[in-house]
């Protein structure tokens, strides 16, 4: 079966033909971050008439690469859930219109589950595994046991891990998105040069049981912000003032991936799974990759980079599951910005 998933949860306008929830025949990406950049994050009114312009032609080029004719598409797997509410409607209000002219089913899918899919794309995994999901939105540290059977342990209480990225590197006047320019710089970074907080979450009623498998951002990201005026001042970095923001940056990361790390080791510790699959766009980043390659107890499994972040082949994916069940979406479906239990606290800053 071959099945059409459209993704435009975000920024990304994406589509992509699976076949039987394995075999992508295409996925394309296009991405829109130079309409962004000028304001260092998503502008939700211009990703949504982006992707407006966009959608047909991206969907198309998925089809043509794929050598699939718009009659041989057997189902529509589209996101409905969570993300950007304008951008979600193009997509689902597209696929709508598409799966109605063809006469064939429609499937909603939850982006965050579409996440913890994709590794699915390339490798088959035993439920059940503990899942890490990391994206600019969200950060869940769940057990899976199956597709769609996810219990969630902890989320963020305030920032997500991309969204801490993309703000410091908007501080900092690096770009966006921040996650991949940090990545990046850190590579020639020291990252024992700066030494940022882990948040301390167990204080309260249940002695350190509370908050076991949550994580918070805002402390790490406004400590890095608070040392921007010490790196432009100057006087913590007379000279090479270049290698002291790499070494900031490095620090940053390596925090915020202990960070990361302590939450998904409680919920290994507890469960006795170790067996993790890692989802979303932060899930790229290689000092997190390189750390759980290190931890021989643990066997990670993460997409490969351009399953990472959004794509229309990990929608397609899950959507053959719903669909071999017997799942179908009424064209009544709407679009959900929020998911229940997917975040702690809507917190931004
Ligand atoms: O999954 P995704 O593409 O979109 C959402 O569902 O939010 O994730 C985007 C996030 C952004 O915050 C971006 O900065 C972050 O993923 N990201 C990274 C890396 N590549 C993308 N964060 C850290 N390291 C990376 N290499
Ligand atoms: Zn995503």
């Amino acid at each position: 079966m071959k099945i059409l998933g459209i993704e435009t949860s975000c920024d990304e306008c994406a589509a992509g033909v699976v076949e039987d929830g394995r075999n992508v025949l295409s996925n394309i990406i296009a991405a829109q971050n130079q309409f962004h950049a000028p304001y260092n994050g998503v502008v939700p009114e211009i990703a949504s008439r982006k992707h407006t312009e966009w959608i047909d032609g991206v969907v198309k080029e998925a089809l043509d690469k794929a050598k699939v004719k718009p009659g041989e598409i057997d189902a529509i797997a589209v996101t409905n859930r969570p993300g950007l509410l304008g951008s979600l409607l193009v997509g689902v209000s597209f696929a709508k219109a598409y799966a109605w002219a063809l006469g064939i089913p429609l499937i909603a899918v939850d982006h965050m589950l579409a996440h913890l899919y994709a590794s699915r794309l390339f490798t088959e995994t035993a439920y059940p595994f503990l899942g890490l999901l990391v994206s600019g939105g969200h950060t869940i540290i769940c057990i899976a046991e199956d597709f769609d059977k996810v219990t969630v342990l902890g989320t963020t209480l305030d920032d997500a891990a991309g969204e801490a990225f993309d703000k410091v590197a908007k501080h900092y006047n690096l770009g966006y998105p921040g996650g991949v320019i940090i990545d990046r710089i850190s590579k020639n970074g020291d990252d024992s040069a700066f030494r940022f907080p882990m948040p301390s979450l167990h204080k309260g009623k249940d002695q350190g049981k509370e908050h076991r498998y949550d994580v918070s951002y805002s402390g790490l990201k406004n400590a890095c912000i608070n040392q921007l005026e010490q790196f432009r001042s100057k006087k913590g970095c007379p000279e090479g003032s270049l290698a002291k923001l790499e070494d900031i940056a490095a620090s940053f990361q390596k925090t915020a991936v202990e960070i990361l790390l302590r939450a998904l080791f409680n919920a290994v510790e507890d469960t006795g799974i170790t067996t993790v699959v890692a989802g979303g766009g932060v899930a790229a980043n290689s000092y997190l990759r390189s750390r759980l390659d290190q931890q021989k107890d643990i066997h990670c499994i993460f997409p490969p980079l351009e399953l990472c972040g959004d794509n229309g082949a990990m929608i397609a994916g899950i959507g053959y599951h719903y669909l071999s069940r017997g799942d179908r979406s009424p064209l009544s479906v709407t679009a959900s910005a929020k998911v229940e239990g997917f975040k702690k606290l809507g917190v931004r800053s």
